[in-house]
């Protein structure tokens, strides 16, 4: 059985006249105990998604089904998942043991509280910090602590909504290990996020744009995907070569990237077109990036 699954599941905010349809017949099925994760510039419905599948938003039609149970009953969905939303609700004035044993005798019997929390800080390293204030964590801690909260009743599935939003690198670097250590135990994890290079991290992804899903697979499978040739041109006059490549008629597009030219074109460039564009160049294999552009037309991506 898969972990989630869903039938043209869709969202309308709005009115009736005016719907405002912000997921479009969703059909999406998860593997259990993998993470998925769920890419998509801002609007593109991440959170929306996020909100149906957890029981906290009813669907304005179709299906879906989480961790065996059907959305219709959300209670019995919201029993069997963990969500650590955006806004996570952390007490500052609490210490992180405080915050946990707070949020785990919510769902807890008494007699199971301390197993419990003694499991989660140290399935997301927080041990140490155990007397800290939730006042006095930075964003990488404080993002631990929601996802222990999130996790404190063992549910098999786990929702990230953005987890790593606002994090430095080395933030977001750690925060994935704490999610792949979470994985590797055995929770199917649902992650959204905005990032092209987290994206990469996931054994699956939906990429989402507009409300609608347009593409899912593995990362490699999405890449491979992409149609056209993809050139790494080095220049000494980036704003030149960038106006030369433009003006090519295969050039599909042509952008760039720190210190070099990526050009996409939709037919092999001759060598001596590529000798004229610069020093010196490569042909490389598209980026998640150029696949979410290639699906999603320019004006989404950018
Ligand atoms: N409660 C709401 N009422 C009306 N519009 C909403 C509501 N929630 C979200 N939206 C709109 O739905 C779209 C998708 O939002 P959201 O799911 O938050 O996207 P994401 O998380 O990908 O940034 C946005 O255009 C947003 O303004
Ligand atoms: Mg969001």
């Amino acid at each position: 059985m898969p972990a989630i699954e869903t039938q043209a599941l869709s969202k309308n905010f709005g009115s009736l006249r005016h719907p405002l349809r912000v997921v479009r017949d969703l059909n999406l099925t998860v593997p259990a105990g993998i993470v998925f994760g769920c890419l998509g510039p801002n609007g593109a419905g991440k959170t929306t998604t996020i909100r149906m599948l957890t029981g906290v938003l009813p669907a304005s039609s179709g299906r879906g089904w989480v961790a065996g149970e059907d959305l219709r009953y959300p209670d019995r969905v919201k029993a069997r998942i963990g969500y650590a939303n955006q806004a996570a609700s952390i007490y500052g004035d609490l210490t992180i043991q405080e915050n946990l044993r707070f949020k785990a005798a919510l769902f807890l019997e008494p007699r199971e509280v301390t197993r419990a929390i003694d499991r989660v800080m140290d399935q997301l390293g927080l041990r140490e910090r155990r007397h800290r204030l939730g006042s006095q964590l930075s964003g990488g801690w404080r993002q631990r602590l929601s996802i222990a909260n999130a996790i404190v009743h063992s549910p098999p599935i786990l929702f990230l909504d953005e987890p790593t939003a606002g994090l430095d690198p080395v933030g977001r670097r750690d925060l994935w290990d704490a999610i792949y250590a979470l994985s590797a135990e055995g929770t199917t994890v649902f992650v959204t996020t905005h990032y092209m290079d987290e994206a990469e991290r996931c054994q699956r992804l939906a990429m989402l744009a507009n409300g609608k899903v347009l593409a899912e697979g593995t990362p490699l499978a999405l890449r491979s995907a992409v149609p056209g040739n993809f050139y790494d041109v080095t220049t000494v006059d980036l704003g030149t070569s960038l106006r030369q490549a433009k003006a090519i008629e295969q050039v599909r597009d042509a952008w760039i990237t720190g210190s070099s030219l990526r050009v996409a074109a939709l037919s092999p460039l001759t060598e001596m077109t590529l000798q004229e564009l610069g020093t010196s160049y490569r042909q490389v294999s598209p980026t998640l990036e150029d696949a979410f552009v290639a699906l999603a037309g320019k004006d989404v991506a950018r």
